[in-house]
């Protein structure tokens, strides 16, 4: 039975969402089955449903989360994402992808299991899509 993934994103001008895109083809090459959402769309209990969870959030604020949409969500999901396999990504600016080690720490004390991170410098350049991509294609093989 091919594994079940979701990816759940947020973005502002859609960096985050392109990679979001790549990794999705990535794991549906390795055969896993996808849902995308934008966390707009998204609810905090239906990860118990997926094998592998891969959530992207930009640097925002000041190296943190973004706090409108993607904050709330990420922490009422928390407790949902224990013991899971989980990726992060996200897009970054002026820093130095110091958000990302913030919310791996966060997530890792939450008990999750996260299997990689990823950050890329604004929009993702064809060779940022294709490391996506081939992150995809690991997270399905796990
Ligand atoms: C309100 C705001 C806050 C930001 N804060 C940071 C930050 O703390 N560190 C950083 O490296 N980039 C920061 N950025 C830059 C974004 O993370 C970067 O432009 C990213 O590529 C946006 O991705 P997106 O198109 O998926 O939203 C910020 C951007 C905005 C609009």
């Amino acid at each position: 039975m091919s594994k079940k993934a979701l990816i759940v994103y947020f973005t502002t001008t859609g960096n985050t969402q392109m990679l979001a895109e790549s990794i999705e083809e990535g794991l549906e090459l390795s055969g896993a089955e996808v849902v995308l959402k934008n966390v707009s769309d998204a609810t905090s209990d239906e990860v118990t449903d997926y094998d592998l969870i891969a959530l992207g959030c930009p640097a925002q604020g000041t190296e943190e989360l973004d706090d409108t949409e993607f904050g709330p969500y990420f922490e009422e999901t928390l407790p949902n994402l224990e013991g899971k396999n989980v990726i992060l990504f996200g897009c970054y600016g002026w820093g130095d992808g110091e958000f990302m080690e913030t919310w791996k720490e966060m997530a890792t004390e939450g008990g999750v299991n996260v299997v990689e991170t990823y950050i890329n410098l604004e929009t993702p350049d064809q060779d940022a899509l294709d490391e996506a991509k081939a992150l995809g294609e690991r997270f399905a093989a796990i």
